[in-house]
């Protein structure tokens, strides 16, 4: 069987870049690990999401992925630069808050930034910020608890949360819209974050438009691993293997419903 690509991130939210892969790459297997368990970590601090990420890596490496992907805006802020230095050679791709792509479409030249409070105080983000510097304002709102309501709202179906913290994160950013001196571009910087599209959605109207980095991460993964789109009968669909350091129902509540995944969900208890 042809090596899977590892996907990793704190815990389901990842899932929104592993629906875009399968997008992308619908005949590659991957490997996905929510550590739930450890979650979240972006109100933890950077020393134990570095510990986390490396654990998780070690464990996708073991399992001899080709390429692995860290779908976690948080853990790549932190980790990224580590890991590459101690596993030279693994194709090793990040996530990162969509500035660049929302500063080409905003008509107003105000964005909204919603991430962790950890990946907006990360150097890697503020360096990201710098390079942007001069192409628009960005609004940066970090958001204790979001990403957990997500998570918890995958098992209990409780989304009241969600939706008052949705209420209550976008109201501090001021006004959004198409109008001069709004914002007419709010990126999910936060993997979690595109499980609450529809509440944010409604909260901000029509004119205002959600960019998150899922399809570019997707179309990178394939151009570093230099994957041609097969066509015909022969190539299979690739498989999906799910694992988690927490409650496996959460993840497979979440795979059934965001990705139509049926698979069982194995667990790991490092
Ligand atoms: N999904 C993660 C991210 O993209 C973080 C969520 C958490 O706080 O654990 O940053």
């Amino acid at each position: 069987m042809d090596r899977a690509i590892g996907v990793f991130d704190s815990g389901i939210g990842g899932l929104s870049v592993l629906k875009a892969l399968r997008a992308e790459l619908p005949h590659e297997h991957f490997i996905y690990v929510a550590d739930s368990g450890h979650a979240p970590y972006g109100e933890r601090g950077v020393a134990h999401v570095r510990t986390r990420s490396r654990a998780i890596v070690q464990y996708l490496v073991s399992q001899n992925v080709k390429a692995l992907v860290m779908a976690c805006n948080t853990a790549t802020a932190a980790a990224i630069h580590l890991l590459r230095a101690e596993h030279a050679g693994l194709a090793l791709i990040g996530v990162e808050p969509a500035l660049k792509p929302a500063a080409l479409i905003s008509q107003t030249g105000r964005i909204g930034v919603m991430a962790t409070r950890s990946t907006l105080a990360s150097a890697k983000f503020r360096a990201l910020l710098d390079s942007q510097a001069g192409q628009a304002t960005f609004v940066l709102q970090p958001c204790d608890g979001l990403a957990h309501a997500i998570e918890h709202s995958a098992e209990t179906g409780e989304m009241s949360k969600i939706i008052a913290m949705c209420a209550r994160y976008t109201s501090a950013m001021g006004n959004f819209g198409p109008e001069k001196d709004k914002s007419d571009t709010l990126v999910l910087g936060c993997t979690h974050y595109p499980f609450a599209r529809k509440h944010l959605c409604a909260l901000l109207g029509p004119g205002v438009t959600l960019v998150d980095n899922g399809a570019a991460v997707a179309l990178q993964t394939r151009r570093l691993l230099q994957i041609r789109s097969p066509t015909g009968p022969e190539h299979s669909p690739g498989q999906i293997s799910l694992f988690t350091t927490g409650p496996a129902q959460t993840l497979q509540v979440a795979a059934r419903r965001w990705l139509g995944l049926p698979g069982p969900v194995g667990l790991l208890s490092f």
